[in-house]
């Protein structure tokens, strides 16, 4: 008996169709409870009209969607609602009840974790590998379990637990075989698969043959070996993941075979085993991240034309088992991108979509950024005309579209030991929004509100912190804001996320862009910036798009949307664009200033509205996660000012252009370290010299205490300010530092962010290492004096960048 909220109690029986079918066949069968409308992993919920006494059902087509259908009708009690009243997609059936059906979308809605065997997740900022340490999966799968759990109550199927950068050793040892049985045995019971990331060298590196060419009878043998070993242990095992031919890794082109024979290879391993347990064949999801290194000295070089002139001509060469896995836009998880044209050439081949729930270009869950409105841009993007009607990538990837069999969506997760799995409170928000958003990608419809991602956001807050509407509007307000922010103060007009590309893609470093032969560039200059993808003269990357009128729209700098005028067009700086009102008009360097000031704005901000939260009611959240987002947050607006002065200090000097609001390298509030009396502390450059206040800052020359001290000027006149400070924060050290006023200590602070923040770390002083620690309510009088007082600690020689003065109000 389960007291469903409503305005009667009710009974619910739980159950397969099939098994509701066979116990209670006198009353009712499975044909008439609608189990035929069911797909695999689907359920049902059917309410008996309120004058009938029948009992509430919740049905699943297999015992998995049993489980989501269950965790769906627990997870609208715990929201406060009444199910049937937010059920979507309900008929009213003969008998007078009302039916709500709900089928995935598509049959793969995967996560991948990026773990190595040595316990390390890359590009993971939650913590260590919940599956391996020291080269082994680990004894204790407690937490593993917690984790399934987790996946299943967002409806995730499927999870490839080791990197795509995959380790050969994992599938050739008896106790790693056993080790990964472990981890579907762990999984098992909330329904949640395991597949493998595969090595394609590995029957060279490790089966002592001579060779992996994936045409050699003698390969073919070791992968039909290594899967029919997986699947004595893993009858259910999901299937394979493979990365090849790309980023130094091996694959088929060593051989001169295609990418369609490398994936068959596996493919057909994997089919040999269709098993009652895997209720399907094995899948082998086929990454189409392969691109080679180019020059950026040709034009026409374009790293994001790799994908489609790899995989296009290859259509329909894929087995039918093989799904090729897109990254949602041609480069890399950046901030903006379009949708990968790849999608629209994929016709006869299954196809997903990657996405990133792990935030490696997007702040690295020390910056609050909500994913689902970046994911609708590309779920919802028309790649034109095919087969005479739209083709939105949602459709294509759900294998509707181009009535492919299977389909569906891969998230990047990369959940640790963690306590909060990935880092940060409010990043597992984008894990609940990639489970709901892979179940249902449709979202926003008129029809089905409830996939907005407004929607989401305000279910999630409900679940983690209770219905309190403060906290759910604060939370769902700043979060549909992140976004936006962010792009702002990194890369906006589909510039890209500007962030260092060659060391940990966290802190700004506009120069790595250019002159690399990754071929992320922005072909930035003294006169202006963007990759030329037209046909007409630059990359042809425009060209890509199977609809003509698509083309023809990124073709012209008129027709391309402002978001993305930089990724498709090489402009002048000059180059005019609408204002934010209308009769307005801006330029592009103008536009990248105030893109810049405004998203530093908007990330302050954030600061003040949770803090308002807590001001208006303290039992909003509870104490220990008010202060841990209240950490995250102060981060993320101090570290949204670099990014604002590194990026604005780069163009200004590039071009050559001001600001026309003079706000560039004008800061009138603070004082450069490098400009006070030192005492144990020398001047040094920063690289780049950008991540620096004035391109300088002070460190440490010995192991004791250094001091910075200077007079405060009459500019900065006696009141009350916000002090701040910004200070470098290197792995490897933490030092501690002390504020006074004429000798009055005002706060405290460690260097100690590789404790805190789960982050990639940096050993240098730039733009990843920079951040700033405030102080609220310091007095200033007439005359004082402010010293800071830095102690090194390890590596770390106690980095001061500079001290500024704030007034209420005042953003800097
Ligand atoms: C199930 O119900 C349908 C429709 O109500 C009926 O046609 C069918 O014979 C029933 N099947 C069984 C096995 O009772
Ligand atoms: C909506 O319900 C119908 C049956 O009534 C079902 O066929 C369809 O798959 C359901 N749609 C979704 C998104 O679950
Ligand atoms: C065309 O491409 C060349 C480089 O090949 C470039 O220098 C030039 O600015 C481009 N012209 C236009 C009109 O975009
Ligand atoms: C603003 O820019 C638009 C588009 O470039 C142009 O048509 C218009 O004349 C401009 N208006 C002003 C006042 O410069
Ligand atoms: C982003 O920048 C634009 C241009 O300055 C501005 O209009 C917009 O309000 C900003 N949005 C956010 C969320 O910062
Ligand atoms: C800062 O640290 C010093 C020395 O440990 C201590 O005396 C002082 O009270 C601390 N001040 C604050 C504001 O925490």
């Amino acid at each position: 008996m389960i007291t469903a909220g409503s305005s009667h109690d009710q009974v619910v029986v739980l159950g397969t169709a099939a098994a509701f079918g066979h116990y209670c066949s006198s009353s009712i069968n499975s044909t008439s409870v609608g189990a035929s409308d069911l797909v695999p992993d689907g359920y049902l919920w059917q309410f008996s009209s309120p004058d009938t006494s029948s009992p509430t059902l919740l049905l699943g087509q297999n015992e998995r969607g049993t489980l989501y259908g269950a965790f769906a009708y627990i997870l609208e009690l715990a929201q406060g609602n009444d199910p049937i009243k937010s059920a979507s997609n309900t008929t009213t059936i003969a008998s007078g009840a009302t039916r709500h059906v709900s089928n995935p979308a598509a049959p793969v809605w995967w996560v991948n974790q990026w773990d190595n065997l040595d316990g390390s997740i890359e590009r993971g900022y939650g913590g260590r590998s919940l599956f391996f340490a020291g080269g082994k999966v680990v004894a204790d799968l407690r937490r593993a379990a917690a984790y399934a759990r987790i996946l299943a109550s967002v409806g995730i199927n499927a999870v490839v637990v080791n990197n795509v950068n995959a380790d050969a050793a994992l599938v050739h040892t008896p106790a790693n075989i056993e080790g990964l049985g472990r981890i579907a045995d762990a999984f098992r019971p909330f329904g949640v698969r395991i597949g493998v990331s595969l090595n394609f060298a590995a029957p060279q590196s490790v089966g002592g043959l001579q060779t992996y060419d994936p045409l050699d009878a003698s390969v073919v043998a070791f992968w039909d070996d290594v899967t029919a070993q997986l699947y004595k242990r893993i009858p259910d095992l999901a299937g394979f993941l493979v990365k090849g031919d790309s980023e130094g890794q091996p694959g088929p082109r060593k051989y001169g075979r295609s990418l369609a024979a490398g994936a068959n290879l596996f493919a057909r391993a994997l089919r040999k085993h269709s098993s009652a347990a895997a209720d399907s064949p094995g899948i082998l999801m086929y990454r189409a991240f392969v691109y080679d290194q180019l020059q950026e000295s040709n034009w026409k070089a374009d790293r994001a034309n790799a994908a489609v002139s790899y995989f296009a001509p290859l259509d329909g060469q894929f087995d039918d088992n093989v799904v090729v896995q897109v990254k949602y836009g041609p480069i890399d998880f950046q901030v903006r991108e379009p949708a990968s044209p790849l999608f629209g050439h994929l016709q006869k081949t299954n196809a997903a979509i990657e996405l990133q729930v792990t935030q490696e270009y997007l702040g690295q869950q020390c910056h609050l950024v909500y994913l689902p409105p970046l994911w609708r841009t590309v779920l919802d993007f028309d790649m034109g005309k095919t087969s005479g009607k739209a083709s939105l990538v949602r459709d294509i990837v759900t294998g509707t579209h181009f009535s492919r069999p299977l389909g569906g969506s891969a998230g990047v997760v990369n959940a640790g030991t963690s306590d909060t799995w990935l880092g940060s409170h409010m990043s597992q928000a984008n894990l609940y929004a990639y489970g709901r958003m892979a179940w249902d990608p449709s979202g926003g419809d008129d029809d089905n509100d409830a996939a907005t991602p407004r929607h989401i956001i305000e279910a999630w807050t409900r679940l983690t912190f209770g219905g309190s509407p403060a906290v759910v509007d604060t939370i769902a307000d700043m979060a549909l804001a992140s976004w936006p922010a962010y792009e702002n103060y990194t890369g906006n007009l589909g510039m890209q996320t500007l962030t260092d590309i060659l060391y940990t893609h966290f802190g700004p470093n506009p120069a790595s862009q250019d002159g690399n032969g990754w071929g992320q560039w922005t072909r930035a200059d003294k006169n202006g910036m963007g990759m030329d993808r037209t046909v007409r003269n630059g990359t042809g990357f425009a060209g890509q798009y199977v609809g003509a009128e698509v083309a023809a729209r990124f073709e012209s700098v008129d027709t391309t949307p402002q978001d993305l005028l930089l990724w498709f067009h090489h402009v002048p700086y000059t180059q005019p664009l609408p204002g934010p009102r209308p009769g307005e008009n801006t330029t592009v360097i103008q536009h990248i200033y105030d893109a810049h000031y405004a998203g530093a704005e908007t990330a302050a901000s954030f600061v003040t509205r949770w803090a308002a939260l807590n001001a208006r009611n303290a039992l909003n959240v509870d104490a220990e996660r008010y202060a841990s987002i209240a950490r995250k947050l102060a981060f993320q607006a101090g570290h949204a000012l670099v990014w604002r002065d590194a990026v604005c200090a780069f163009f200004d000097g590039l071009s050559g252009i001001a600001d026309r609001h003079g706000r560039v390298g004008h800061h009138p509030w603070r004082i450069e370290a490098e400009a006070m009396t030192l005492h144990g502390y020398t001047r040094q450059a920063v690289s780049p010299a950008i991540a620096a206040s004035g391109g300088q800052a002070i460190v440490a020359t010995g192991r004791g205490q250094a001091s910075a001290s200077a007079p405060i000027p009459p500019s900065i006149p006696p009141g009350v300010y916000t002090l701040a400070v910004n200070y470098f924060d290197l792995a490897g050290g933490r030092a501690s530092y002390e504020a006074q006023i004429s000798g009055k200590t005002v706060g405290n602070w460690t260097g100690s962010a590789e404790d805190v923040f789960g982050k990639a770390t940096s050993t240098h002083l730039d733009g990843h290492s920079a951040m700033r620690v405030s102080f609220a309510g310091v007095v200033v009088a007439a005359g004082d004096t402010v010293t800071v007082l830095g102690t090194p600690d390890g590596a770390e020689q106690a980095p001061l960048d500079y001290v500024s003065f704030l007034p209420d109000g005042v953003v800097d």
